[in-house]
């Protein structure tokens, strides 16, 4: 349950929409699909046989597992370093869901026009004091869950609070599906055209697909090492990827009927589902109700992906520095508030302004391209080749074996090998070299 509360979360309902709207629809959502079940769930799993058999956080479990090789220390390193960055952006977006559940109380949409209702976004981005404050008190109810410890509270709250999320979802796509716009969202997210999607775009879904199963970054090596024998890791894992990709889906079916019923812009960018719900909410009856509801159940979402990224961060400290938790959860917490600041910033311009002018894309967003489409399937590519050569594949069985259904796992075995070997590194290294302008694949498929 704590794995899928770190995977599920703004990830699938937040960037899943607008990536797949910069991204040409049907094709890029076929293609983050396949590559969920193909080449992150291997990794997923790779990851939680390390944590599982050294017990430790990333940085000493590659070191634990190498004979102490400095070298793939660096790749923990990696690992919590991109975790830091993205929960830094993450506690602004975090932050705009608390926002809008303080708007749905004080009832924003009443006696507005739909192009008032999604223009409250923009003035919301452009606020500099409410982004800020809204980041802080995200990251202060980030931490206090922390020192209370991973697996108690917030388990027992993922149990009711994600089938609440699953109703809601199901309920609004079931609702949409009356919508005049419900045809033209269909044939956009589900009819394939190979031309429809850039080439680059295959790293954006290939990242995606690490980012929404929260994979790459070494989470799933620390939530492995909180796993008890008896858990099973395979089964654990793919009913991560099908609820993830669930979601995602679902995300989509109920947010794009809005934006071709209601004539909203398609290439929003990250306020996209700010700007679309609300304007669907307001004309449900009880849209007072619904929308609280909703924002209550994103936020709650965004902090159990949140804490996994903070819990990663204060079990790394722990383990290298022996901090105490208090200590580590503080200064934490602190350090990523003041890295966020700049995202929180972003959107008024008040600090970096000229970021964009240099770099094509303003500060948050930077951090989000980095840290989403290039660093996490670069941490996958690392596990990959980690768990795949380095490791001792006896010990990748006998974790796989443990507490699971040994028939079917001694048949899967060598699939999952070979594609933790073979497809998984070599996908994601042409899917680089691509995006990279080194190959062009376009090419290839044309000749
Ligand atoms: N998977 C989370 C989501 O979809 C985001 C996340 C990314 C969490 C990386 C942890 C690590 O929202």
């Amino acid at each position: 349950m704590a794995a899928a509360g770190s995977a599920i979360g703004l990830g699938s309902l937040w960037r899943f929409p607008y990536i797949v709207s910069q991204n040409g629809g049907g094709m890029f959502i076929l293609l983050y699909i396949l590559f969920v079940f193909v080449l992150v769930l291997p990794i997923f799993m790779s990851e939680l046989i390390v944590g599982r058999k050294t017990q430790k956080s990333p940085i000493l479990a590659y070191s634990a597992l190498s004979h102490r090789s400095q070298n793939w220390r660096v790749a923990g390193w990696l690992n919590v370093i991109n975790a830091f960055l993205i929960l830094s952006f993450y506690a602004v977006v975090a932050g705009w869901t608390l926002n809008y559940i303080l708007m749905s109380l004080c009832q924003f949409t009443a006696g507005k026009t739909d192009a008032q209702i999604s223009g409250l976004f923009d003035i919301l981005h452009r606020a500099p004091g409410l982004n800020i404050l809204w980041q802080f008190l995200f990251l202060l109810l980030t931490g206090g869950v922390i020192l209370g410890g991973v697996r108690k509270g917030i388990e027992y709250w993922s149990k009711v609070l994600m089938p609440a999320l699953f109703v809601f979802l199901v309920g609004l796509v079931i609702y949409g599906m009356t919508l005049p716009g419900f045809s033209q969202a269909c044939s956009f997210l589900f009819s394939i055209d190979v031309h429809s999607l850039r080439p680059s775009g295959i790293l954006e879904a290939l990242g995606m697909a690490f980012f929404t199963m929260s994979v790459g970054i070494g989470i799933i090596i620390t939530y492995g090492s909180y796993m008890k024998p008896d858990e099973n890791i395979s089964q654990t894992s793919a009913l991560v990827a099908v609820m993830t990709v669930v979601v995602s889906l679902l995300a989509v079916l109920m947010i794009y009927p809005v934006v071709f019923t209601f004539g909203l812009e398609t290439a929003e960018g990250p306020g996209l589902v700010f700007k679309t719900l609300p304007v669907l909410f307001n004309k449900l009856p009880g849209s007072l109700f619904i929308s609280t509801l909703f924002f209550t159940l994103l936020a709650f979402t965004a902090l159990t992906s949140a804490i996994s990224l903070l819990e990663e961060l204060v079990a790394t400290v722990m383990d290298l520095f022996s901090w105490t938790r208090k200590k580590a959860t503080a200064i934490l917490t602190g350090a990523t508030f003041l890295m966020g600041i700049p995202s929180a910033l972003a959107g008024s311009g008040v600090f970096l302004g000229d970021w964009e002018k240099v770099y094509g894309k303003n500060f948050f967003s930077t951090l989000d391209m980095l840290t989403g489409t290039w660093l996490m399937p670069i941490g996958g590519l690392l596990i990959s080749l980690f768990v795949g050569w380095w490791v001792d594949k006896e010990i990748s069985r006998k974790e796989l074996l443990t507490g699971s259904k040994k028939k079917v796992i001694r048949a899967l075995f060598p699939l999952w090998l070979f594609l933790v070997r073979f497809i998984a590194p070599i996908a994601i290294l042409l899917i680089m070299l691509q995006k990279a302008e080194i190959i062009n694949i376009d090419t290839w498929l044309s000749k």
